[in-house]
């Protein structure tokens, strides 16, 4: 008999880090991993077997389909948004292949062990795309099918792969004789800005934040690549992992979409800087706007309307911007360097 697991992609990344540790504190699962870097010694001992490697190699994949009988995947291996408009291709590969061939990864476990596969996706609000700046200042709060045109490459495969989840989850093979759609029980969250106080992220394009915060906890200065003016929706790492494990949860019967826009606060880049002066009094911060970088940040909203994750199931982050740098951010990242 194969081992039931839960399964984690890019399980070495930013939200991997928090979401293995509170996987293995619940203890209901154990877990498996894929990413290209090693995790860390302390979470290696908490899951069951590493796999090093790319979900691009189908061997890899074929391995795990014959030894593990994987319930749950958190699928969240990805090329940011501003790396991926660098290599285009490479993005494309990594952000819609890699997904595709998880997806069908997902089925054929479906399949042969008969139980929907729970597919958690992060989407994000880089699958939004606002033509210009008064535009996205007369949308504000935006719903989840309102202006989906990303301008990046990773917006674009984001919102792509959000369509193939659905077409697993529902209308996979339609035209078979025998209904072999419901073996993927897809759900995603288009997460926003995400800051983590033990970790610093790379490649994407929100990560002024993050690395304004870090950089004034080891003393050096920073130069905010967007206009102190930049509004986009944030949220605190923890309250990203409860998100993904609050929908992962969720009674599939109670979810009324398989895309859900998630939010806790949307500060100014400006804000954001004030705050971590606060935090952090000898802080050097300047602004020096990269105008591309800035166009992807302006073409994002500054706020998404989450009322449908909040009904359904529940989502209720702890942490808001006040909050999140005091109780959160400023404490524990202090402790960190
Ligand atoms: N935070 C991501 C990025 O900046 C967007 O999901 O690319």
């Amino acid at each position: 008999m194969r081992k039931p697991v839960t399964l984690i992609t890019g399980a070495s990344g930013e939200i991997g880090h928090g979401l293995i540790e509170r996987l293995a504190a619940a203890g209901e699962m154990p877990i498996i991993t894929v990413d290209l870097q090693p995790l860390p010694r302390d979470h290696r001992d908490m899951v069951d077997r590493e796999y090093l490697g790319s979900i691009l190699e189908i061997h890899l994949l074929e391995r795990i389909l014959s030894e593990f009988e994987v319930r749950t995947i958190f699928h969240l291996a990805a090329l940011l948004s501003t790396r991926a408009e660098f290599t285009p291709l490479a993005g494309h590969q990594v952000n819609v292949e890699g997904t595709l061939k998880l997806l069908d990864f997902a089925q054929s476990q479906g399949e042969s062990h008969g139980r929907p596969v729970v597919f958690l996706y992060p989407s994000s609000i880089a699958a939004y795309g606002l033509p210009d700046l008064e535009t996205k200042r007369a949308a504000g709060r935006l719903r989840e099918h309102e202006w989906n045109q990303p301008t990046t490459m990773y917006g674009c495969n984001k919102l792509y792969c959000e369509h193939l989840g659905r077409y697993y989850d529902a209308h996979y093979k339609q035209l078979a004789a025998e209904t072999l759609s419901g073996k993927v029980d897809f759900r995603s969250i288009r997460f926003p800005g995400l800051i983590s106080a033990d970790t610093v992220p790379s490649g994407g394009t929100s990560d002024y934040a993050p690395e304004m915060i870090h950089a004034a906890a080891q003393g050096r200065p920073y130069a905010c690549f967007v206009r102190p003016d930049t509004r986009i929706p944030f949220m605190a790492m923890p309250d990203a992992v409860d998100a993904l494990l609050g929908l992962a949860a969720a009674d599939r019967t109670a979810l009324t979409k398989p895309v859900y826009n998630i939010a806790a606060f949307n500060p100014s880049a400006g804000e954001i800087a004030d705050l971590v002066r606060h935090g952090f009094p000898t802080a050097e911060i300047s602004f020096a706007p990269d105008l591309k970088r800035q166009a992807i940040v302006d073409s994002w909203p500054e706020d998404v309307d989450d009322s449908t994750a909040r009904a359904d199931w529940g989502l209720a982050p702890r942490y808001d911007l006040a909050r999140a740098f005091s109780d959160y951010l400023i404490p524990r990242i202090r402790q960190r360097y």
